[in-house]
């Protein structure tokens, strides 16, 4: 076996970790399973995954919960049919490269990254690529490299986040925009991002400034300046029943280059706004697809195009490596996009995550929950 891709056991070892239960490799590696769809978790031992060609190990250091992860019953079924049980969960993982698969020239062993596990991607359909474990196999396409400035904590916030808002903004069939660069020229128009304190909105604000656009949002009260804090032009209240106006009132003459509907009601109050103001009528929803279809069949008659975000698409399309590859990096280096909500910290280890996720439930204003993995706290 070759350094390029030598077994994480080595690694991990390598690195300076204690070792991973003696010689016991077979235990070297715990992952999260989700038996079945009421939401009951066991934490299990497996075998330690080989990357393939285009992958690499991850030595999970945090991982961050997303409302996918937290729903339970037949809406499970709903979104991600495909799955079949136990599984193992989980989007958003910070680490380190514990092992590069053939082909993967761009990181090597120790390399700490933040990445999108896509387990639960209906052309994926793995536990091994589950983030919820400790070793996680990962597609190099969708892993950035991160500088020493950025935490493992504060990175897990990004995956799910940010693909989610590149699949609204820049995906062919979604708003097309032009993609984000380190130094982007202004343009004229508008993007209006609805739900611009949630973890999707973050990234969405940031991308839409990288991509040279003027930003228009919506957040709670306590959170307009966080938002302009991430680069919007204004903020307004979600919850203010003047605020359709108010925002139409904002765009002024300028067009609207497309719309971000993200959180509840969104969409209704987009399809209000984008009717009495110029420039592109379309809007990128980020409520699963069987929702916002019916809204979109009836919005077509008015001229106003929906569509549906499936925030897992960049993982198979250029946009995927164009933002985690080619912009994140730099961009980070360089403090032009921050990690963005901050994280909070809800425990160490495997097992914290159902605890997160039932904190999830009951709702979290411009924070993402974090649940940190000690490499030397190996429990078999
Ligand atoms: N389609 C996909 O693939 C995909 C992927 C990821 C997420 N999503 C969906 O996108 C939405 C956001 O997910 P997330 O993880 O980014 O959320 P999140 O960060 O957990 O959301 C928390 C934020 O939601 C805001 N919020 C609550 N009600 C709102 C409303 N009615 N309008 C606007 N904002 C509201 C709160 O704002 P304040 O505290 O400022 O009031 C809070 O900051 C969820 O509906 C999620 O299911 C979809």
């Amino acid at each position: 076996m070759s350094p390029a891709n030598s077994h994480p056991a080595d690694s991990a070892v390598a690195a300076g970790a204690a070792p991973v239960s003696g010689t016991n490799v077979n235990a070297a590696n715990e992952a999260l399973w989700l038996l079945d769809t009421r939401g009951r978790f066991e934490v299990r031992t497996s075998t330690l995954p080989t990357p393939g060609p285009g992958q690499v190990v991850v030595r999970v250091r945090a991982v961050a919960v997303n409302p996918v992860d937290a729903i339970t019953g037949p809406f499970r079924r709903l979104v991600t049919p495909w799955v079949r049980y136990p599984t193992v969960l989980g989007s958003d993982v910070a680490g380190e490269i514990a092992a590069v698969g053939d082909g993967t020239t761009r990181f090597q062993v120790g390399d700490r990254v933040v990445g999108y596990a896509a387990g639960q991607e209906r052309l994926r359909n793995s536990s091994e690529e589950g983030g919820f474990q400790r070793y996680v196999t990962m597609l190099e396409r969708v892993c950035a490299e991160l500088p020493d400035t950025v935490t493992f904590e504060q990175a897990a916030v990004l995956p799910l986040g940010l693909s989610t808002a590149a699949a609204g903004l820049y995906e062919k069939d979604q708003l097309a925009l032009p993609l984000p660069t380190s130094s982007p020229s202004p343009r004229g128009d508008v993007v209006l991002v609805w739900g611009a304190s949630t973890s999707v909105g973050s990234n969405a604000v940031q991308l839409a400034r990288a991509s040279g656009y003027t930003v228009i949002a919506t957040a709670g009260r306590r959170n307009h300046d966080f938002v302009r804090s991430l680069g919007a032009e204004a903020v307004f209240d979600y919850r203010d029943a003047e605020v359709d106006r108010q925002i139409v009132e904002a765009i002024g003459h300028r067009d609207l280059a497309g719309t971000m509907a993200i959180g509840s009601g969104a969409l209704t109050h987009a399809l209000r706004i984008v009717a009495r103001t110029s420039g592109t009528k379309h809007i990128a929803s980020a409520y699963p697809d069987p929702l916002t279809r019916s809204r979109a069949l009836l919005a077509r008659v008015r001229g106003i195009r929906v569509t549906s975000i499936w925030g897992g698409t960049p993982v198979q399309t250029p946009v995927g490596p164009a933002i985690f590859r080619d912009f994140l990096p730099v961009a980070l280096s360089s403090g032009q996009f921050r990690p963005a909500p901050d994280p909070t910290i809800v425990g160490s280890g495997l097992e914290r995550v159902p605890g997160a996720l039932t904190a999830l439930r009951t709702g979290v204003s411009a924070t993402k929950l974090v649940v940190t993995i000690d490499p030397t706290e190996i429990t078999q």
